[in-house]
């Protein structure tokens, strides 16, 4: 059997692994999933490497049993605000003397651009190409083979800070793995969740997972900004805890099988047992006071996001409106909340495109994880090395990419 594609989504509140195969037809087949819950992270970013480690064995474990097969190679999603990204522009001379450009001008391009000064402390995990300018025509997609004197490239630059990698790296390695790539979770997730046509027109993904809400934005079909809020469904918990009075795990129970985003249509009085806290007596709660609390953390949630994109003027660019993923996106009403909220359509982004274990993996909460896989297979198959920023990963990226050859 081909060497499997895996993606390893190492989250605030699970580790989620999912293994894929490329099958005859070139298509990718889900072979295996596992799942566990995570402890060793703070919004994003490995905190405890002993518990991360044991988490990533055991998911690791369970998705290897499912698919029958041995993981040694894993994609891994970083979050967390530790991250930052900027846009950033190169600008070279056409070097042949017929004006033609070639591939190799395009390199130069791309290095011009990414030759930003970053701080010490930071290293870059990705330089996504955008567009090209010839002369003075600008969104130009692919420049090879046109003629011009004068070649610009844009590039998004997306950097981390070297100590939360390195934290990510060595949970990976002492767990067995090697790290075939570090990819940004929200980017990860559009693999799995985005049409062609929505990176098009314009959209937003957020990924709004336990410890972070994550997003990013596509203009014309590239990657425009990221950006990473600390705020997530822990927060829904806690604040449910506290409202009502009860142990956590209870209200992330209440909170999964009751909770609603919607104050409206409320009043038919649904109650809810409650166990207290410390002993004292179960109560009953309504629905309606549940979102009383969830309603306000959620529309928080929005609003940081609506304000990130409106300090960025992307409000109006995005044609395709808003896609919602990651665990708390399910949150009943959530929808319908973040269209009040940002005025425009939003749809819950549910991974696709794939065969094999569908039902397993077709939720929102498993949105980056199979983006990861997604993304090693456009990386496998199309070879295209400029997104990949740090240079630790270009010898491996080489020999996958020969080894792959050999199968696809
Ligand atoms: N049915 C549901 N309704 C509401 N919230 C839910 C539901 N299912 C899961 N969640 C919430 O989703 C969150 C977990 O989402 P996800 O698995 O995407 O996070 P993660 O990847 O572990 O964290 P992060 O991406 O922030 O590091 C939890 O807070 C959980 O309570
Ligand atoms: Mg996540």
């Amino acid at each position: 059997m081909d060497r499997p594609i895996v993606g390893l989504d190492i989250g605030t509140t699970k580790i989620g692994v999912i293994i894929g195969e490329i099958d005859p037809s070139g298509g990718l087949k889900i072979v295996g999933v596992g799942t566990s819950p995570s402890d060793g992270l703070r919004k994003g970013v490995v905190v405890n490497i002993d518990k991360t480690v044991k988490s990533i064995e055991r998911a690791v474990g369970e998705a290897e049993l499912m698919a029958g097969v041995d993981v040694e190679m894993v994609y891994v999603g970083i979050a967390g605000d530790h991250i930052k990204s900027i846009n950033s522009r190169g600008v070279i001379a056409v070097s042949r003397n017929d004006n033609e450009i070639t591939r190799s001008d395009v390199d130069r391009v791309i290095e011009a651009a990414r030759a930003v000064a970053i701080p010490q402390d930071r290293e870059m995990l990705h330089v996504i190409p955008q567009d090209f300018v010839v002369d003075d025509q600008p969104g130009i997609k692919d420049p090879v083979g046109m003629s011009g004197v004068r070649l610009e490239g844009d590039v998004h630059i997306v950097t981390g800070a070297i100590t939360s990698v390195q934290n990510l790296y060595k949970s990976v390695e002492r767990a067995n793995l090697k790290v075939a790539g570090v990819v940004l979770e929200p980017l990860a997730s559009s693999y799995a969740v985005l049409e062609e046509d929505e990176r098009e027109l314009g959209c937003a993904i957020l990924d709004i997972g336990g410890g972070t809400t994550d997003l990013i934005v596509f203009i014309e079909g590239n990657v425009r900004h990221t950006a990473s809020l600390g705020l997530g469904g822990r927060n829904v918990t806690n604040d449910l805890a506290i409202g009502i009075r009860t142990p956590l795990e209870r209200a992330e129970e209440i909170k999964r099988s009751h909770g609603t985003c919607l104050r409206s249509g409320l009043e038919g009085g649904e109650y809810i047992p409650v166990p207290g806290v410390g002993g004292r007596d179960q109560r009953e709660v309504s629905r309606a006071v549940l979102a009383s609390i969830i309603e306000p953390r959620m529309r928080e949630i929005f609003t940081l996001a609506l304000r990130e994109l409106q300090k960025n003027h992307y409000l109006d660019t995005l044609g395709a409106g808003i896609v919602l993923t990651g665990g708390c996106s399910q949150m009943h009403g959530a929808a319908e909340l973040a269209e009040q909220v940002f005025g425009m359509p939003v749809k819950i982004g549910i991974p696709k495109g794939f065969g094999g274990l569908v039902d397993a993996v077709a939720t929102p909460a498993h949105a980056t994880g199979v983006g990861l896989v997604q993304y090693g297979l456009a990386r496998l198959t199309h070879g295209k090395d400029e997104d990949l920023g740090s240079d630790r990963f270009r010898g491996l990226f080489k020999k996958m990419t020969q080894w792959v050859k050999q199968y696809v």
